[in-house]
């Protein structure tokens, strides 16, 4: 991959930052495209030898004239489900518009695209482990764009030649992000008493870490053998808020002191239940997901320096 031109849409967020840090030891031609409107200009700062382009994947000409590219990482997009569910248009422009220009690009410079696509393309299924086979059933206008932009994948794959490569993630969580793991955290940091678990606390999720995802990003990106394939990336296991909650007191020694509660309501959007079936990631790509939910907590504890 050294001599090659790599593209990272989205480059500035949570994945895209950890994507990026890892290629920047791989490939002296990164650039990071970026319209920053959640991604973070730190994450670009520490990533200092990839070169960064501020813009809109929705401004083609922009993304057009970028130095021709050999391969394209496609994170780009709006990812927030409740979001979605209030602003489809907005979630559809850049997720399935978005991605068209993107591929457009991609058509253009001949390059090899990988797109970063989500469980929320299955909606809320009633297979478990659910495979790559498992179909389209998106719950929320977040997973209809993200199964459009799969589809488009697909055509200009079909149709214009494209080496394309779908990746499907699971509930990815590290360092730098914002998910439900530092939410608990920051809010026994505050008050370890009391624990308020938004929802009901039976869903159940996929967690993977971003290291692992980074690391089949990387194994997909390489060569061109991947072609055409669909891969879940999680670990393969489903664990419930409530149990996340109770692993997370019984790191901090809290289990017999704080008191955890639920609001018992749901999101327009959310689903029951994810658990991906991972063994065709693992039997293709050679790829075992290797940091476990104690081990990222841990992470994210010592990060936040936090002690209660
Ligand atoms: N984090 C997860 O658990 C998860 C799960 C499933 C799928 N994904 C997918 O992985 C990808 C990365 O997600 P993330 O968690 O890093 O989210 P993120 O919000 O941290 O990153 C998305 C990035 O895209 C950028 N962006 C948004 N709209 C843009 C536009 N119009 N033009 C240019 N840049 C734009 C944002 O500024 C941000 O830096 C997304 O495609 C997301 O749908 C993430």
């Amino acid at each position: 991959m050294d001599e090659q031109k790599v593209l990272v849409t989205g480059g500035a967020g949570f994945i895209g930052y950890h994507l990026c840090r890892k290629l920047s030891t791989i490939t002296g031609n990164l650039t990071i495209y970026d319209d920053l409107s959640s991604g973070k200009i730190e994450n670009v700062n520490d990533v200092p030898s990839a070169k960064f382009v501020k813009g809109d994947i929705l401004d083609l000409q922009t993304l057009c004239g970028l130095p021709k590219q050999d391969l394209i990482y496609h994170l780009a997009a709006q990812v927030v489900v409740p979001y979605s569910m209030e602003n489809p248009l907005i979630d559809f422009e850049t997720n399935a518009k978005g991605t068209v220009y993107v591929l457009e690009k991609a058509r253009k410079d001949d390059a090899k695209v990988v797109f970063a696509s989500s469980a929320a393309v299955y909606g809320n299924p009633s297979v478990f482990p659910t495979p790559e086979t498992y179909g389209f059933h998106p719950f929320s206008c977040y997973g209809l764009s993200k199964v459009v932009g799969e589809e488009y994948c697909q055509m200009y794959r079909d149709q214009y030649g494209l080496d394309i490569v779908i990746t499907r993630f699971a509930n990815v969580y590290g360092l730098r992000c914002h998910g439900v793991i530092h939410d608990f955290l920051d809010k026994l940091a505050k008050n370890p008493n009391k624990l308020e678990i938004i929802g009901t606390g039976k869903q159940s999720r996929d967690f993977v870490h971003v290291s692992d995802v980074v690391e089949a990003l990387l194994r997909v990106g390489a060569g061109d053998k991947f072609n055409g394939e669909i891969y879940n990336l999680g670990v393969g296991k489903s664990t419930s808020i409530l149990e996340l909650a109770q692993l997370i007191l019984t790191i901090l020694g809290l289990q017999n002191r704080t008191i955890v509660t639920t609001t018992n309501q749901s999101w327009q959007g959310d689903v029951t239940k994810i658990w991906f079936d991972i063994s065709k990631a693992q039997k293709d790509l050679n790829w075992v997901p290797k940091v476990t939910l104690e081990d990222s907590i841990n992470e994210v504890i010592a990060d936040r320096k936090i002690s209660i």
